[in-house]
């Protein structure tokens, strides 16, 4: 018997085995253990084993396997997801994604490229920098997380309010539906208009329709002037009034981040860091410019000219260095792994109208401490999207009774219950506080349409559809 191949394989197993080898058929339990746990610690569950293709063909292959077997598939690529989208429920085949990670040439006259689903961000980036141009949307997880996933999440990001979110950045992409068939194109076409178009179909729909495999992006410019700048205000009223003054001002503007003093305390003894001003203030505001090579100072005169005649600012801190701009964003990104060090978070990602923004932590944070007096609630997020993260740390992982508490109130005001990290298992339940009953009709039915055995990612963004028996022939 081959030493390499796993013992106790069932018959599914023994086909993946065939197109993939037993290299990339992970069964035993200490090696899916990183594949069974999402970034936050609040979601797992287990795999029947975690297939890695390398190619779209070996991707076809094991979908049409598990059609046959009618056995449910869990796409991943880099599981840096917030919302329990890219783990196990209860004994699916993890179909991780990062082998795909082939990247072709930027294509520098006219800022293209196209990467495998499994390539890194900040691969991708680093090849479209080295080529004079940037990639539209960027996350603090740019080392880990993929561009399939990143589209099929459609990840926002920190310069959303600039570049749009991942669906902008889609000129074309390749994907494989549940039964093994091929769809799209790459590379596309920047004007293609002959019907639907899969990227506005695809992106967003945490791998519940098809499995992307290759993705053409559009690059922007790279802007390698940047100016970085910490402000402190009062309050979010008064943050909100410079947000509008940024805005209006400033063509440079790449984005307009917010955090609050208790986040920033927090994140200050986590890093080992000093506040980033001499007197503590409420609210800060991180905000990024950019300019083309050789226009620094001009970027750097705009945005103080903005924030020297903002009334409200009542501290500020300014880098133009790298390692002076890394500092100051450092304050804002690494929130996320300082709350993840306090204990499993809530993560409760929501947008709020502008009108109703500046009243909501108060109102948020009173409606934590109504059903969990001991909770910390720590907020921060894009605030020139209007995009606020909202961090329950103390209630079990299982007990959802603050996101219902969060997600309500957020209804309530006309807010969107994901801004960016999508529905996956921790917010399907609330799904209909934002989606209309036709909505959810219509995503059913699109659902049914492009898998109608429920076999990608069941459990996901929408409720189970009950299929005892596939409803299409397996194919040979
Ligand atoms: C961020 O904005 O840093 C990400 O959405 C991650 C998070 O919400 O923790
Ligand atoms: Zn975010």
């Amino acid at each position: 018997m081959d030493p390499t191949r796993p013992t106790g394989a069932d018959a599914l197993v023994e086909a993946l085995l065939g197109v993939v080898g037993a290299e990339h058929v992970l069964v035993e339990a200490d090696l899916r253990v990183p594949y069974e746990v999402d970034w936050t610690g609040r979601f797992r569950g287990t795999a029947r084993c975690v297939v890695r293709p390398a190619t779209a063909e070996q991707v076809a292959c094991v979908l049409r396997a598990c059609a046959r077997h009618h056995a449910p598939i869990v796409p991943q690529g880099g599981n840096t997801g917030l919302v329990g989208g890219s783990v196990p429920r209860s004994g699916e085949v993890v179909l991780s994604m990062r082998r795909l990670d082939d990247i072709g040439d930027v294509d520098d006259d006219h800022g293209e490229v196209v990467a495998g689903a499994g390539t890194p961000l900040a691969v991708v980036r680093d090849a479209a920098r080295a080529a004079g141009w940037d990639v539209g949307v960027d996350l603090a997880s740019r080392d880990s997380a993929t561009i399939g996933g990143m589209v099929a999440t459609n990840a926002g990001g920190l310069h959303l309010l600039r570049y749009g979110a991942m669906r902008h950045q889609v000129i074309g992409l390749e994907a494989v539906r549940a039964d093994g068939e091929v769809l799209g194109r790459v590379p596309a076409l920047r004007k293609d208009n002959t019907g639907y178009h899969w990227s506005g179909v695809l992106a967003g729909s945490e791998g519940t329709l098809a499995v992307l495999t290759r993705v053409h992006l559009a690059l922007v410019p790279l802007l390698p002037d940047r100016v970085v700048a910490m402000v402190g205000v009062d309050e979010l009223g008064a943050a909100l009034h410079v947000v509008g003054r940024l805005r209006r001002r400033l063509t440079s503007l790449l984005a307009v981040e917010v955090c609050f003093a208790d986040g920033v305390d927090l994140v200050c003894e986590h890093a080992g860091l000093r506040w980033p001003f001499p007197e503590r203030v409420p609210v800060l505001l991180l905000v990024e410019c950019g300019g083309p090579a050789g226009s620094a100072l001009d970027v750097l005169d705009s945005l103080s000219a903005v924030l020297g005649s903002a009334l409200e600012i009542r501290a500020s801190a300014v880098a133009t260095d790298e390692p002076g701009r890394e500092r100051l964003w450092a304050y804002r990104e690494r929130q996320t792994e300082t709350i993840s060090a306090l204990g499993v978070p809530h993560k409760l990602d929501v947008t709020i109208p502008f009108r109703a923004l500046a009243e909501f932590p108060e109102r948020v944070r009173a409606a934590v401490a109504a059903v969990a007096p001991d909770a910390r609630v720590i907020l921060f997020g894009h605030l020139g999207d209007g995009n606020l993260h909202v961090n329950v740390v103390g209630p079990a992982a299982d007990d959802d009774t603050v996101d219902d508490i969060v997600l309500r109130l957020v209804a309530e005001v006309g807010g969107s219950i994901s801004a960016e990290h999508g529905i996956g298992v921790a917010k399907r339940k609330f799904l209909r506080l934002s989606r209309s009953p036709a909505d959810l009709a219509a995503m059913r039915d699109l659902k049914r349409a492009f898998d109608p055995n429920w076999l990608l990612n069941p459990g996901v963004l929408l409720e189970p559809d009950e299929h005892p028996e596939p409803q299409y022939p397996p194919r040979p």
